[in-house]
């Protein structure tokens, strides 16, 4: 069957077989298939959706479209975690040195920005020096060296999912339950893991804003580890409003170093010592979630697990010095505010369009290739039931240029409903599934 028959057959609603999937995901791979046709069969996917069979066939494809990783011969459990995207999230780099303090062997492939979320593998980028693409040969050297390492997928690793999760990303296609499973278990399961613990994002800021939909994509993902022999957990958790205070690179890695030396903010917190906790259950290591949760707490406030980060930084080429200066350093120096119309309470704000004022400034990608500016991004003043006053500021934007800056910050005007009523926080973990 040739490719064009494969997307009309998608496009059709029809399931496809693990051969025309297997051979599709081969040929994208080997460059026979060119970035337009692979669009095409997004948006089919897209509309179309998949079937169950065809989300594990496209996983498995994926997952075996570059080395598989084999951590046997490194002792402990291997436990990574996951999430599925959102705004000012930068949990994952806070909790890969916090649990592999504790002894969890921590592998994590991780991703770049995604339309309008942010990735850990840019955010990482922006400490100078730091090396993602990393060969299997230095993943699984570090992994047994410090326990932990943090790396993109890359020609080496799933090398479908770098060059899809890309075109996804400029293709208007992410908000796909099959094709943001299949990216995300693909390059977890290949990176030779014992168990998972997922971090699934609900509400304006993330690519499932209905509670439904997130609830049908933890449970897809659930399945699929759970198929391959690997005990997954997820945590369904509020992507209302940005995690912590800072959207973007640079401001995002020294809010992680503030969180690191014991200083993060309550929110950034509480959902990394809780997806923690869950990941020490799944190494055997605590069967009690509060005993891992005051572990974990000791990590932070006894600085082993900022001692942790700087072990990452240093293994992977960063300059270890620049981060004890990076807020003074790494973050634009012109920087403006959002200031309030009238007085009154938070009362929601449209985290999509947070992240989207980001990515004007310069922080994400507009299309495949796209150059980011690490030092730009957003601080945000003023989270949901906040009292404010008219004319305080509910963000601050740190910029390179004055037209991003003004689209920006009209944007996040847009974003911030301030009403008269004292307004109620969003939950923040709003369940967990096994
Ligand atoms: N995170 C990923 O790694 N992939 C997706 O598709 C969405 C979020």
């Amino acid at each position: 069957m040739s490719f064009v028959d494969i997307i009309r057959k998608k496009r059709n609603g029809k399931e496809l077989t693990q051969e025309e999937i297997s051979c599709l995901i081969q040929d994208y791979t080997n460059q026979k298939i060119p970035d337009y046709q692979m669009s095409a069969f997004l948006v089919a996917v897209y509309f179309q959706g998949m079937s169950a069979n065809e989300t594990v066939w496209l996983t498995e494809a994926i997952m075996c479209s570059g080395e598989v990783i084999d951590l046997s011969s490194i002792p402990g459990k291997k436990i990574d975690k996951h999430s599925t995207g959102g705004v000012g999230d930068k949990v994952s780099i806070v909790l890969a040195p916090l649990v592999a303090s504790l002894g969890i062997k921590v592998p994590m492939i991780a991703g770049r920005g995604l339309g309008h979320t942010g990735g850990t593998i840019d955010k990482l980028e922006s400490i100078p020096g730091f090396r993602t693409n990393l060969s299997t040969a230095e993943f699984k050297e570090n992994v047994a060296d410090i326990g932990v390492c943090i790396a993109s997928q890359s020609e080496a690793i799933t090398p479908a999912e770098s060059r899809l999760y890309a075109l996804r990303d400029v293709t208007g296609t992410v908000e796909s339950i099959p094709l943001i499973v299949s990216s995300i278990m693909a390059k977890k399961l290949v990176a030779g893991i014992d168990g998972l613990v997922l971090d699934v994002k609900t509400g304006s800021g993330a690519f499932m804003k209905e509670y439904d939909k997130a609830h049908s994509l933890a449970k897809a993902m659930i399945e699929i580890g759970k198929g391959m022999g690997k005990p997954t957990i997820a945590l369904i958790t509020d992507m209302n409003q940005p995690l912590g205070k800072m959207v973007g690179n640079a401001t995002e890695i020294a809010e992680c170093i503030d969180t690191l030396k014991g200083k993060g903010p309550p929110d950034l917190i509480e959902l990394t010592i809780l997806l923690g906790a869950y990941m020490l259950i799944l190494a055997d290591i605590y069967s009690d979630l509060e005993a891992g949760k005051k572990a974990l707490r000791k990590m932070l406030q006894n600085g082993k697990a900022y001692e942790k980060f700087k072990a990452i930084v240093s293994k992977q080429g960063g300059d270890t010095a620049s981060l004890e200066t990076f807020k003074e350093t790494a973050i634009s120096k012109k920087s403006c505010e959002v200031l309030c119309d009238t007085d009154g309470y938070v009362h929601s704000i449209d985290t999509f369009k947070i992240g989207i004022a980001s990515n004007i400034l310069g922080a994400g990608r507009k299309k495949l290739g796209d150059k980011i500016d690490y030092s730009v991004g957003i601080e945000v003043l003023a989270k949901i039931g906040a009292k404010v006053t008219k004319d305080q500021p509910l963000a601050r934007l740190f910029y390179a240029n004055e037209t991003s800056c003004t689209q920006a910050k009209g944007l996040i005007k847009e974003a911030y409903k301030v009403s008269a009523q004292k307004a109620s926080i969003p939950v923040l973990i709003q369940h967990v599934m096994k």
